[in-house]
């Protein structure tokens, strides 16, 4: 599957945007606030890396607890599916576990997103490849 972006947890997203433009990070999409998640999300691109840095935007945001854990730090893969349903489903039989039930991320046009956990390389994300 292809790989979307890189979701990077952080404390604070202005800070961490301007310490990503050192390293030679543009935006490409804005600061959103993401209503589900309670979360600011920006997404930055150097060539062909694309990051979602992902700011918890208030202490009962459900990202809270994962930032508390791993502090700064990139805490999934997201790879884009031809069939979400589809991909779900394999997944779990390869031994994923659910994290996040399908639904949608306001941050990526809509397209909807699973998150899904293995135990030898924690967790990843799975979007739709086109809006619905
Ligand atoms: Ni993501």
């Amino acid at each position: 599957m292809e790989v979307h972006h890189i979701g990077y947890l952080v404390k604070r997203l202005a800070d961490s945007r301007d310490a990503f433009a050192a390293l030679g990070f543009d935006v490409v999409r804005p600061v959103e606030y993401d209503p589900i998640r309670d979360v600011n999300i920006e997404f930055i691109a150097n060539g062909g890396y694309c990051v979602e840095l992902i700011e918890p935007a208030s202490s009962g945001s459900p990202l809270m607890p994962l930032l508390k854990k791993f502090k700064n730090a990139p805490y999934h893969l997201c790879f884009i599916a031809e069939d979400l349903e589809k991909a779900k489903e394999e997944f779990e039989g390869k031994g994923y576990m659910l994290f996040r039930d399908i639904e949608p991320a306001p941050c990526l046009d809509g397209r909807r997103v699973v998150f899904m956990v293995n135990p030898d390389i924690g967790i990843i994300e799975i979007a739709d490849k086109e809006p619905l």
